[in-house]
């Protein structure tokens, strides 16, 4: 953890260039150390993200009953308590700002009749946590929590827990993943129909852990189905680059003139390319090879070379595969010629920070031509100077890293108030950019 806020600025680049690799998958990562704690036995994770996010999260699974270690080579090793045998923690569970991380631990924790409480950092403890307790709550799980459903809050579950069949209100991979984390505890099927299909990295890492998981493509949408209490038999996990994080690459090459960037082993689950779709709509050279599976997931390498963009309208289906996106997306259509408008992107309200907001108010720091609505965005490209303002990240990494992304492209350094919020999903950002041609200087 941080002391306190630092500032960075970004100035115009020359042109970006070399091969890198990004950190490994934000999602995959919190989803490995907690099936590894249930799972009965050690497991072994390479590629781990080691993030603050992630390390919150592996700081409760063992405050939880798990054994942890991290091996010089950064491999980690996950000694298993073992589903049904997580112990009541002594202390609060600190889950700093991690959203995906509290919200997944949630499930897990109602998996067994014990006790925790959940804290956060001010982001966090503004974030809605409702949407996860109300499953939970049907399901048997008591629930005391501040105003609003939001941390701190504890939770007790049940000694049996009832199997429910739920349809989560908003498209959510969050709520999918508690509702059947929090099943694996319970007796009989239970059962969570997505209308709209988010990223199914638990359903496929449960499978690989050996919980009996069914997801069957249906009239009124994906029905994904867990057969509560499996054994869970320890699993190897090799993470992959998150293509959340490799994002922030791909934008600065495309409108860094002159550039061409090469990210290796990059996560291309298809419920989360929605970026790269769309900015090759956009008439992005962006080129995927070496395509493989890997341990359950596909990866590759994306190949990105500095293009002519124009303006694109992102229909609200897509936001589900992009939803951490949008952000870095607005910067891309900073230097588009034409609008980008982002449809059905509500959802970005209730993120680490308001992202509509956040991105709003950075583009109009920086002289970006754009317009809101409740639930879109819209960006005009090219209308003049870009640059110059000083962006207030909210404790939201996303926001720190894509205005930091503008300053390469732009007229003028483009500087965030506080880029100490970047080691959230992606410590060493600057230093990797740096590496491949940017200027990135703490002020
Ligand atoms: C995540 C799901 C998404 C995403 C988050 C990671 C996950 O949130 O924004 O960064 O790992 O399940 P929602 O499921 O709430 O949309």
């Amino acid at each position: 953890m941080t002391s306190g806020p630092v500032k960075v600025a970004s100035a115009p680049a020359e042109a970006l260039r070399g091969e890198m690799r990004v950190p490994g998958d934000k999602s995959i990562s919190h989803r490995a150390l907690m099936l590894a704690s249930l799972a009965v036995g050690r497991s072994h994770i390479s590629g781990l993200l080691t993030g603050e996010d992630v390390l919150a999260t592996a700081a409760a699974m063992r405050a939880l009953g798990a054994t942890i270690t991290t091996a010089r080579d950064g491999s980690v090793t996950v000694d298993g308590a073992g589903l049904g045998a997580l112990a009541e923690p002594d202390v609060p569970l600190d889950f700093g700002n991690a959203g995906t991380g509290s919200r997944l631990a949630m499930g897990v924790v109602a998996a067994h009749p014990i006790a925790a409480t959940f804290v956060g950092d001010a982001s966090l403890s503004r974030r809605p946590m409702g949407r996860v307790l109300n499953p939970l709550r049907e399901m048997g799980v008591s629930v005391l929590a501040r105003e609003g459903d939001r941390l701190p809050l504890t939770l007790r579950g049940p000694l049996t827990l009832a199997p429910i069949r739920y349809k989560p209100p908003v498209a959510s991979a969050q709520v999918k993943s508690a509702v059947l984390l929090a099943g694996l505890g319970a007796p009989g099927e239970t059962t969570v129909v997505e209308a709209v299909a988010t990223r199914d990295h638990t359903e496929r890492m449960l499978r690989a852990f050996g919980a009996d998981v069914r997801s069957e493509a249906t009239d009124v949408g994906d029905v994904i189905t867990v057969v509560g209490q499996p054994t869970l038999r320890p699993c190897d996990v090799d993470v992959p680059g998150d293509p959340s994080s490799a994002a922030f690459p791909i934008v600065a090459a495309l409108i860094v003139p002159g550039s061409e960037l090469t990210l290796r082993n990059i996560l291309l689950n298809p419920a989360r390319t929605g970026l790269i779709t769309t900015l090759q709509e956009m008439g992005g050279d962006v080129a995927i090879t070496n395509e493989r599976d890997a341990g359950g997931e596909r990866v590759g390498d994306i190949v990105v070379r500095a293009s002519t963009l124009r303006g694109v309208t992102v229909p609200a289906e897509r936001a589900a595969s992009m939803i951490d996106e949008y952000p870095v997306l607005s910067v891309a259509a900073t230097f588009a010629e034409g609008t980008t408008l982002m449809q059905g992107v509500h959802e970005l309200r209730v993120k680490e920070s308001d992202r509509l907001a956040a991105v709003a108010a950075g583009l109009e720091a920086n002289g970006v031509a754009h317009e809101t609505g409740d639930d879109w965005l819209a960006v005009t490209g090219r209308t003049g100077e870009v640059g110059g303002g000083t962006v207030t990240t909210h404790l939201d990494h996303r926001i720190a890293m894509s205005f930091l992304i503008m300053g390469m492209a732009a007229d003028k350094p483009v500087s965030v108030d506080d880029g100490t919020v970047m080691a959230t999903s992606f410590p060493g950002f600057a230093d990797l950019m740096n590496g491949a041609g940017a200027s990135i200087v703490v002020l």
